[in-house]
């Protein structure tokens, strides 16, 4: 029979869904509506030293979005608000009323090896199943010297990695930011310096926009603004190249996280190397009950294509993987024109006539294609306003 369970570093999931850390994971009634309605864990947001100041900014959120849908988000949020007490109490609330899920700590201190080993010393004798380090929040901490100024240094990061290790009593997961040229170089170097496993991505570096009227940039904090961090869907071909990347470079198990909104985005970061996976936007805008959904979703996927589990599909797509230079590129596809849906509108003549090709012409009646003119780009497939070319061999 197929199930959702999840097996990771020997932590019990009943299904790969977690709550990444954010809004949805700040506080402990909520946490608690969320495990109720089905998730199959969280990473609570992330914890600091009690005395970490933590002052937010009004507004927090900017979003790029079209008609209903919103496909990017920006944020310059902080941090937990919660003290150290109050999480303490909390993870021991929630693992009383609900033994199967699991809570993984994300943590964040300064570059101070006592502030980080007390952190987990502390959190050490809670209910907690891992730590994830937040080495990769791209605003407000690194102005710090935290957060993503530690995920952008290899040495920093592998440093902070050490220390944890050396007294952590649970799995360290090391949350690494997408800002950086080469993010398998700091998955590798954590990996060497003891880490357990992976988490990526946390969010883009951002600027949303500019009001052209009053010429502040977004979100607009009393007539000032600052670069945020970019979420949801928009990021997603983000977040699956650098869990590839990462998938190419290291065995460690990778939670993957950037854009989830649906089963399919989830299924994706699973063939490309991911074990389980993190949701932050998709419940920011639409609620905890999407667990529903991604559930059921996944699991009709996994069944009728006659797989047991998610890890059944693990890794599936990386040996399809290659570099540009090794790609098979003899064979090539061409446009075939759907007649009953085309319009006529000719935006694929256009196009093609302006962006190099002039491959495809409009004899009054059809859109004709000139093999001999054709390269298979695709490109007249995606601008075509009615989907009515499909690219074929
Ligand atoms: C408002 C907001 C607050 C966030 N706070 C944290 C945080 O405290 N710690 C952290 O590791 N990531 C934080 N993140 C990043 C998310 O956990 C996640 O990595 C990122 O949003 C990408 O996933 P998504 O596209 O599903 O939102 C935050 C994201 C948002 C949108």
């Amino acid at each position: 029979m197929t199930t959702l369970q999840t097996s990771v570093l020997g932590i019990d999931f009943e299904n790969p869904f977690i709550l990444a850390s954010a809004p949805p994971t700040a506080r402990i009634d909520s946490i608690d509506k969320a495990f109720t309605l089905g998730w199959g864990g969280a990473v609570l947001k992330t914890i600091t030293p009690d005395n970490l100041e933590m002052i937010e900014a009004s507004q927090r959120y900017a979003a790029w979005r079209a008609g209903n849908k919103v496909y990017g988000f920006e944020n310059i949020e902080l941090l937990s608000h919660l003290t150290l007490q109050q999480w303490l109490d909390g993870i021991k609330f929630l693992k009383q009323k609900h033994p199967t899920k699991i809570q993984i700590a994300s943590i964040m201190a300064p570059v101070i090896k006592e502030e980080w080993q007390n952190l987990v010393k502390t959190l050490n004798n809670s209910e907690i199943s891992a730590y994830e380090l937040n080495f990769s929040c791209p605003h407000g901490m690194p102005e710090k010297g935290i957060g993503m100024a530690i995920g952008t240094n290899a040495e920093i990061s592998a440093q902070i990695t050490k220390w944890v290790k050396e007294v952590a009593a649970k799995p360290v997961f090391v949350k690494l930011s997408p800002n950086v040229t080469n993010i398998a170089e700091i998955a590798m170097a954590v990996e060497k310096a003891g880490a357990d496993g992976i988490s990526a991505i946390n969010t883009v570096q951002s600027m949303m926009g500019v009001d052209l009227n009053t010429f502040i940039p977004m979100p607009n904090v009393n007539g000032k603004s600052t670069f945020g961090g970019y979420s949801g869907s928009s990021v997603k071909p983000i977040g699956l190249r650098c869990v590839a990347q990462i998938r190419q470079n290291s065995s460690l198990p990778i939670l993957g996280i950037g854009g989830i909104s649906n089963w399919h985005d989830a299924a994706e970061y699973i063939t490309v190397g991911a074990d389980a996976v993190q949701v932050c936007t998709e419940v920011m805008i639409n609620g905890y009950a999407v667990i529903s959904a991604l559930k059921s979703g996944l699991l009709h996927y996994l069944e009728t294509k006659g797989f047991n589990s998610p890890s059944d599909i693990k890794n599936k797509a990386i040996p399809n993987l290659s570099s540009h230079e090794k790609l098979p590129k003899s064979e090539q596809f061409y446009p075939q024109i759907n007649d009953d849906l085309c319009i006529k509108c000719q935006k694929c003549v256009t196009v093609c006539d302006e962006s190099e090709h002039s491959a495809l012409s409009f004899d009054g009646k059809k859109i004709t294609v000139n093999k001999a003119a054709c390269v298979g780009c695709s490109l007249c497939s995606h601008a075509c306003p009615k989907q009515a070319i499909s690219m074929e061999k």
